[in-house]
């Protein structure tokens, strides 16, 4: 499909709404059985199939799974072989010692022509292990070309975060659009396309190994805002009725398995249930700040949690920058320095961010900066000179948005990353120049 005619498509989706939800569609009426979930014949000579996304005994809260009525069942595929990884990687992460200094990285280059989605993911670094069930990876992707092949992750689940390039993603469940400020959620295992609908795309992925993502408690924020709900948009069933030979890819266990079907596994007519991919457009998260003093810690601009066995600790919180007041009376109102537990990547979408002074050299959409764990960071000079000096009235920021993926383990790099050569070679300069200002009394 050429990207006007994908864009066309992309821009007349319809969705259902509310992260979470049971969630049910039929792309031909009659298609999901009444009343069961697996009836003796499923409706239209249609194969029920169950995706689980969590163990069936988890916790009802927690608990994810669907059920797909297809053409054709996911077991009836050939051998899977081994298929090259490009410039992907999986946790463990043992190529290179963790490194304790800030580090920040210009753009990825322009990818060579006829690079599709997967063949454009560049892994950054990442913690933990796949086999394990633990950790996260951070990738970042640029694209030239639409996959004409399918890719289904089972190591992880994958939050796709364009900065350039509108993206069509035609999933197991149906159609999703996502463009630069908005964010898809692929869950593990389910199966996905990725038409671009410009000539290029680039962006940002966290492949979460851990606990699926799910949107954090609010206590005593009460019942709304931050990330709504029912903003999280998820497809109607559509289906492909694809004959012939379809390629499809499996990332397992850190590497790419590739097996050519004799048709499309996009070919779900009807589904229902809770493990379903969304789109969330982050200018709709409702920024929560302070309205007295003081910075907020930045758990804060929390939008998805992947949560581990200790309360409040996450495998990894994906957390927006938005567009935003400041208030906060005789307040540092930037970001304070400080030195985490947690390890931070951060990338920005577009615009500036403000703790950051932006330009060529800087903090640039489509770059990122890792601060790993216990490492000290914050304002740069420029942004610590005006903001001590700064005329405290009501300010908006909205000149920028930027997210982080926050997680607990310290993030070990790629060779590739640790030795690109867009990575910055003097980020700890931004900080120099903070000049002793102490002048004890006597
Ligand atoms: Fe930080």
């Amino acid at each position: 499909m050429s990207s006007g005619d994908a864009r066309k498509t992309a821009e007349g989706l319809s969705y259902l709404s509310g992260f979470g939800n049971e969630h049910a569609s039929e792309a031909v009426p009659g298609a999901l059985p009444e009343g069961r979930n697996s009836p003796q014949r499923a409706p239209l000579g249609l194969y029920a199939e169950q995706l689980s996304g969590t163990a069936f005994t988890e916790p009802r809260a927690r608990n994810r799974r669907s059920w797909l009525y297809r053409i054709r069942p996911s077991a009836a595929h050939p051998e899977f072989t081994r298929a090259g990884n490009g410039e992907l990687r999986t946790g463990p992460f043992t190529e290179t010692a963790a490194d304790p200094n800030r580090l920040r990285w210009d753009p990825l280059p322009e990818p060579a022509g006829g690079t599709d989605f997967l063949a454009g993911l560049w892994t950054l670094g990442g913690n933990g292990d796949a086999a394990q069930r633990t950790g996260m990876a951070v990738h970042l992707y640029h694209a030239n070309a639409s996959m004409d092949r399918v890719f289904g992750d089972s190591d992880g689940e994958l939050l796709i975060v364009p900065e350039r390039g509108g993206l069509l993603l035609r999933t197991e469940f149906g159609l999703l659009h996502a463009e630069p400020g908005d964010v898809a959620l692929i869950p593990r295992g389910v199966r996905f396309r990725v038409e671009l609908l410009d000539a290029t795309a680039r962006g940002y992925v966290c492949e979460n190994y851990g606990a699926p993502f799910h949107l954090p408690d609010l206590g005593p924020i009460g019942a709304n805002g931050l990330a709504n709900p029912r903003d999280f948009r998820a497809p109607v069933a559509a289906y492909e009725d694809v004959e012939g030979p379809v390629e499809v890819v499996n990332k397992f266990c850190g590497n790419l398995w590739s097996a050519t079907y004799g048709h499309s596994p996009l070919d779900v007519v009807a589904w229902h249930g809770n493990h379903v991919p969304y789109v969330y457009d982050l200018r709709r998260f409702n920024v929560i700040g302070s309205i007295s003093y003081d910075h907020p810690d930045p758990s804060i601009f929390t939008v998805l949690t992947s949560p581990s066995d200790t309360p409040g600790l996450a495998g990894v919180d994906f957390v927006v920058f938005a567009p935003r007041w400041l208030v906060g009376e005789d307040t540092f109102r930037p970001p304070y320095f400080h030195r985490n537990v947690m390890s931070e990547y951060m990338g920005l979408i577009e615009g500036a961010y403000d703790a950051k002074t932006a330009g060529k050299g800087g903090f640039v959409p489509g770059g990122g900066s890792l601060h790993n764990m216990m490492s000290a960071h914050g304002p740069d000079r420029e942004t610590f000179d005006r903001a001590s000096a700064a005329e405290l009235r009501p300010q908006r920021v909205d000149d920028g948005l930027a997210f982080m993926f926050e997680t607990r383990w310290p993030l070990t790099l790629t060779p590739h990353a640790a030795g690109a050569d867009h990575l910055q070679q003097r980020y700890d300069d931004v900080w120099n120049g903070l000049e002793r200002h102490f002048r004890p009394l006597h």
